[in-house]
C-alpha cells in the first residue's frame, strides 16, 4: 500500500466505524439483532416440550392456563405480587378491585389479571438478553407460548430499564381507579430504592416495624400528596378485594423485596452481556477495516468491556442496596420457600438465606450468580466479573463502595461460592 491511499483508507474506516457505532446501539442492528434471534430460556424450551408432546398444559376454568403454567416452569406460588396501578399492558383489566398478580423465579417472570385475554411472560434469556412471550387464555387443543416484541419493548427496552431489553418495576400515587397520578411523579425501583419510595401502586402483605412505604393506599390529591396511613403493616387483603380470586391471599413483602433485587440484577446482566457483545463486534470490525487482527483485545474494547462487569459486580454484591431499620417479615411461605431452594454448603448457608433485619440476604451477594443468565454471559465480561469479585472477597480490593462487606462477611460469601458453584474458576479454591 502507498502512502498516497492511506487517506482513503482511513476516511473508509471511520465511515465504517461510524456505521458500527450507530447499529450497535440499535437492538435490531448488529450484534443483538433482537427479532431475528431465536430465543434460548427456560419458555422457549418449555415450548419446545409442548410441541414435542412431551408436557401438556392444563386448563383451569377459573385460572386458565396459569396453574399450570407455573407448575411447568416451576415457578412458586407464593412468589405472588399484587400490582393494582394501571401501568403496564392489560391496563382495561387492572385496578385495585382486581390487581394483576406477578410470579416468578431466578430465570422468568409471569404475569395474570383477572378475565385477561393473555398470560404475560418475561424470561432471562441466552440470546437476546431478555424475551417476552404472551399465552392466550383460550381453552384450546394446543396452546402455544408467541414471543411477543414490540408490543413489549415500548415499556420492556425503555428508559425504565436502560434501555435494552429488560424488566419495569415501578412506584406511582394510584387513584381510586388504579391511574397513576402523574403530577405526583413517578419512581423507578430497584435494591438501591429507598422503603419509602416503594410500592404506590402495589399491594404489600407483611409487617416492617415504623419503616414507611407507599403501598396499599389510593390517592386522593395529587400535590400536595396524601400521607399514607392506611397501608402499613397490613397483613391481610380480604377487605380490599376478593382474594379468592387469585391463587394466594398475599403480596408478601419479602416476594416483593426479592423481585426487586432480582430485576435489578437481570436487568444489569443483560446491559453488561449487551455492551460486551458490542465492544466485540466493534473490534471485529475494526479488524475488517483495517486488514488487521491482534492476538489482544484492544485496549478501548477491553475498557468497554470491563466498565460494564464493574457495574455488574456492584450490583450482584448488592452495592448502593437500601438499608431496613426494622425487621421485615411476610404473610406467606415465600421467605421459607425461596430460602429452602438453595444450594447451601456444608454448614447449611445459601446465598438465599435472608436477614431481613438490616438488608435482604444475610450474605449480600445475589443468588443470580448461580443462574443459566450469568454462566451464559460472553466469557471476557463474566471472566473479569469473577476476578474482581475475588478481588472483592478476599479483601484485596478494599474501596469504600464495598464497605458493606466486612472482612467476616467476605469470607462467609467466598466460601458459599466456591461450595456451591462448580464452574468457579480454579483460583478460587485455592
Ligand atoms: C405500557 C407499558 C407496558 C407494556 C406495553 C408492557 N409492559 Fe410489562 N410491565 C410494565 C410495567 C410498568 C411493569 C411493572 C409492574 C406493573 O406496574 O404492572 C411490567 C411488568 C411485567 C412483567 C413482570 C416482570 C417484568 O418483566 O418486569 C412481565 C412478565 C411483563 N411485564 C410482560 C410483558 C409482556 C409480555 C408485554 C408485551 C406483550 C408487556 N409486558 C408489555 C409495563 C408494560
Amino acid at each position: 500500500m502507498t502512502s498516497r491511499l492511506l487517506p482513503t483508507t482511513l476516511a473508509t474506516t471511520l465511515v465504517l466505524l461510524a456505521a458500527a457505532a450507530g447499529r450497535a446501539n440499535d437492538l435490531e442492528g448488529n450484534p443483538i439483532r433482537y427479532s431475528e434471534t431465536a430465543p434460548d430460556n427456560v419458555v422457549s424450551r418449555l415450548q419446545q416440550k409442548i410441541d414435542a408432546g412431551e408436557i401438556e398444559l392444563d386448563w383451569d376454568e377459573e385460572f386458565g392456563y396459569l396453574p399450570s403454567l407455573l407448575e411447568s416452569l416451576d415457578v412458586p406460588r407464593s412468589s405472588q405480587a399484587l400490582v393494582f396501578s394501571k401501568t403496564s399492558l392489560q391496563r382495561s383489566r387492572i385496578s385495585p378491585r382486581r390487581p394483576r398478580a406477578l410470579y416468578f423465579n431466578d430465570d422468568v417472570y409471569v404475569g395474570y389479571c383477572q378475565n385477561g385475554d393473555v398470560v404475560e411472560l418475561s424470561a432471562a434469556d441466552t440470546k437476546v438478553g431478555t424475551a417476552f412471550y404472551t399465552l392466550a387464555q383460550t381453552d384450546v387443543a394446543r396452546p402455544r407460548i408467541e414471543r411477543r416484541i414490540d408490543g413489549c419493548l415500548i415499556c420492556h427496552a425503555s428508559s425504565h430499564t436502560g434501555n435494552v431489553p429488560g424488566h419495569v418495576v415501578r412506584s406511582v400515587f394510584p387513584d381510586a381507579g388504579g391511574f397513576p397520578k402523574l403530577a405526583s411523579g413517578t419512581y423507578r425501583i430497584d435494591h438501591t430504592s429507598p422503603f419509602e419510595r416503594r410500592w404506590g401502586g402495589w399491594y404489600v402483605t407483611g409487617t416492617h416495624g415504623d419503616q414507611k412505604h407507599l403501598g396499599n393506599h389510593v390517592y386522593k390529591s395529587s400535590l400536595p400528596r396524601d400521607e399514607p396511613n392506611d397501608g402499613l403493616n397490613l397483613t391481610d387483603l380480604s377487605g380490599r378485594f376478593s382474594t379468592a380470586k387469585y391463587l394466594t391471599p398475599h403480596s408478601d413483602i419479602v416476594s416483593l423485596l426479592v423481585l426487586e433485587h432480582q430485576t435489578t440484577v437481570h436487568n444489569a446482566l443483560v446491559k453488561a452481556g449487551f455492551a460486551t457483545r458490542e465492544a466485540l463486534w466493534y473490534e471485529k470490525s475494526l479488524d475488517e477495516a483495517l486488514g488487521d487482527s491482534p492476538d489482544e483485545l484492544r485496549e478501548s474494547t477491553r475498557g468497554r468491556i470491563e466498565n460494564a462487569g464493574e457495574k455488574l459486580l456492584r450490583c450482584l454484591l448488592l452495592c448502593g442496596e437500601a438499608p431496613l431499620t426494622a425487621r421485615v417479615k411476610g404473610t406467606s411461605k415465600f421467605a421459607e420457600e425461596y430460602a429452602a431452594r438453595g444450594p447451601f454448603d456444608r454448614e447449611g448457608r445459601s446465598l438465599r438465606t435472608l436477614d431481613l433485619q438490616t438488608r435482604l440476604f444475610r450474605y449480600p451477594c445475589s443468588p443470580l450468580v448461580g443462574s443459566e443468565a450469568f454462566d451464559e454471559l460472553p466469557d471476557v465480561v463474566r471472566d473479569h466479573v469473577l476476578r474482581r469479585m475475588h478481588d472483592v472477597l478476599t479483601g484485596k480490593d478494599q474501596s469504600e463502595e464495598f464497605d458493606h462487606l466486612t472482612p467476616e462477611t467476605r469470607r462467609e460469601i467466598l466460601e458459599i461460592l466456591v461450595a456451591t458453584k462448580p464452574s468457579l474458576p480454579a483460583t478460587w479454591r485455592r
